[in-house]
C-alpha cells in the first residue's frame, strides 16, 4: 500500500515529523526540558517479508522509512529496488561483499558446553559489511538520503554539500566509512586521542576526515560526542548509530531481526527469549522493534522476552532499569515509558567514572536508546543483565570454540549474558544471541 505521508513522532514531547519536510532524524525539540525526545514511526509496516532474495534492504523494504518515502515520492517499487542494489554493488567494491542474508544457526555444541535440552540460536553477523552488524544502522540513513536526492525532493536541495558525521572510533565508524565510501558522500568521524592505530589506518584508507577531539575539563560528557554535535549543529548530517541522533539508523537494525525471524520461521521455530548486549541500545532496540512490528502482524506467536547485557565497566540501562522497578513496579509499559520520558535525568545519565572492559563496544557512557529497552524488559518480562569480565572472558573462548565464528569479546558478551543467567540457576529457554563483530587484532 502506498502511504499518503510518512511521519514519525517524538515519545517525549509528541512532535510529528513528517519524513518529507524533515528526514526524521532527531526531533527539533531535542534538547528542551528534562524530556528524552526520540522519534518513532507513527506508521507500521503492512508485510515484513518479501519472502525471497539475498539483500536484507530489498527483501525487507517495507520495514524501513527510505521504501516507503520512495514510494510517496513517486519512485517505483523498481527504483527503490535499483537504489538499494546499486548501494549494495558499491558497498562490495568497497569492502570486498555487500549486504547479504547472515547465518543463523542452532549451536548444539555450546548446547552441550552448557548443559541444555534448550536451543540456542546464534545469529552471526562478523561477516557483515566490516565486519559487524554496524553498516546496517547507515545503510538505511544511506538509503534514505539516496531516495531523496534520486527523487528531487526539495530536501535534496544542497543536500551533498552536507557532510556526514558520526562519532566513534569502533565497528559503527569503520562502517560508516564504508557506507559514505560507497556512495562517495564526505564524512568527518570524530573521534578520542586514544583511538586505535588499526582503526585510523582504515578509516584513513578508506577517505574519511579524522577529528580527534580532546577532552576539555571544562566540558562533561564525551568530547567526540560534543563535536560531532556541533558539526550536525552547523549542517552536517547526523550518520550517527544512536537512536536520538538518527531514528532512521535504529529502522537499519530492524534488518537484523526480521532476518532472526524469517530464519526461524522457514525452520517452524521461535524464541522464548532474545540476550543482547547493548552499548548505546540501537542494535537491542531494533531486534526487539523488529520482534514487535513482526508480533503485531501475528507472523510469531510471542515476542521473546527481551534481555539485556552490559558489563560491570559500565551499566547505564541496568541503573535505570532498578529505578523503574523501584518506583514503577505496577505500572504497564505504556504509562511508564509516558512517565520516565518526562524526567530524563531521574533515570539516565552519564556514568560517572572512566569505563574499561574487554567488551569495549558496550562502554557507552549512556545507554542513548533507553527508552525502547525499558519498554521492551518490561513489555516481556525481560531484565537487565550486568555480567563480569570474567564471563565475558569465559563466553568468548565458549562462543568462539563450540560455534567456530571468530567473534570478539562485544560480539559475545549476549552469551554472557545467557551463561550469568544460567549460573543463577534459570532457563531462558530457547534462545537467540548475536555474535556481533568479528574479532580484530586490536578488540
Ligand atoms: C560488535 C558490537 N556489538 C554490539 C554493540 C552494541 O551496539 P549498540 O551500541 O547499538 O548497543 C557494538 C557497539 O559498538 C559493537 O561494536
Amino acid at each position: 500500500m502506498t502511504r499518503a505521508n510518512v511521519q514519525s513522532r517524538c515519545r517525549g514531547c509528541g512532535t510529528v515529523v513528517d519524513a518529507n519536510v524533515d528526514f526524521g532524524f532527531a526531533c527539533p525539540n531535542r534538547g528542551d526540558g528534562d524530556v528524552e525526545h526520540i522519534l518513532v514511526p507513527t506508521w507500521s509496516p503492512d508485510i515484513w517479508d518479501r519472502g525471497e532474495g539475498d539483500n536484507p534492504f530489498v527483501r525487507f523494504r517495507d520495514v524501513l522509512t527510505a521504501y516507503q518515502m520512495a514510494r510517496v515520492l513517486g519512485l517505483a517499487d523498481e527504483d527503490y529496488v535499483e537504489l538499494a542494489t546499486q548501494l549494495n554493488e558499491a558497498i562490495a567494491r568497497v569492502d570486498g561483499s555487500g549486504f547479504s542474508i547472515t547465518p543463523l544457526a542452532r549451536c548444539a555444541d555450546l548446547e552441550a558446553s552448557l548443559g541444555l535440552d534448550t536451543p540456542v540460536w546464534v545469529k552471526n553477523e562478523t561477516g557483515n559489511v566490516s565486519g559487524s552488524h554496524k553498516a546496517r544502522h547507515l545503510a538505511a540513513v544511506m538509503l534514505l538520503l539516496l531516495v531523496v536526492e534520486r527523487a528531487g525532493s526539495p530536501l535534496a536541495q544542497g543536500l551533498r554539500d552536507r557532510r556526514l558525521a558520526i562519532a566513534s572510533c569502533g565497528n559503527a565508524a569503520l562502517a560508516a566509512a564504508v557506507v559514505a565510501r560507497a556512495a562517495d558522500w564526505p564524512i568527518d568521524v570524530f573521534i578520542p586521542v586514544d583511538a586505535g592505530a588499526a582503526v585510523v589506518a582504515r578509516l584513513t584508507e578508506l577517505g574519511a576526515n579524522l577529528v580527534i577531539c580532546e577532552r576539555d575539563p571544562s566540558e562533561t560528557g564525551d568530547p567526540c560526542v560534543i563535536s560531532f554535535r556541533r558539526a550536525v549543529c552547523d549542517g552536517s548530517l547526523p550518520f550517527s548509530v544512536q537512536g536520538p541522533d538518527n531514528a532512521i539508523s535504529v529502522e537499519g537494525g530492524l534488518t537484523l531481526g526480521c532476518e532472526f525471524v524469517a530464519g526461524l520461521n522457514a525452520v517452524n521455530e521461535s524464541l522464548d527469549s532474545v540476550i543482547v548486549q547493548v552499548g548505546g541500545g540501537a542494535l537491542a532496540s531494533s531486534l526487539y522493534g523488529a520482534f514487535a512490528r513482526i508480533h503485531s502482524l501475528g507472523d510469531i506467536p510471542n515476542i521473546p522476552r527481551l534481555y539485556t547485557v552490559q558489563t560491570q565497566g559500565a551499566y547505564p540501562l541496568q541503573r535505570a532499569m532498578e529505578r523503574v522497578q523501584a518506583h514503577h513496579a505496577d505500572a504497564s509499559a505504556h504509562q511508564i515509558v509516558s512517565t520516565v520520558s518526562q524526567h530524563r535525568s531521574d533515570y539516565m545519565w552519564p556514568w560517572e567514572d572512566t569505563p574499561s572492559s574487554v567488551a569495549h563496544g558496550i562502554l557507552d557512557d549512556e545507554t542513548y536508546d533507553w527508552l525502547a529497552l525499558i519498554e521492551g524488559m518490561v513489555s516481556t518480562s525481560g531484565e537487565a543483565l550486568v555480567v563480569s569480565e570474567a564471563r565475558l572472558h569465559e563466553a568468548n573462548v565458549l562462543g568462539r570454540r563450540d560455534s567456530g565464528i571468530r567473534a570478539c569479546h562485544t560480539g559475545t558478551s549476549g552469551l554472557a549474558g545467557l551463561i550469568e543467567l544460567l549460573a543463577l540457576g534459570r532457563n531462558p529457554g530457547r534462545t537467540g544471541v548475536i555474535f556481533s563483530g568479528i574479532h580484530r587484532q586490536d578488540s
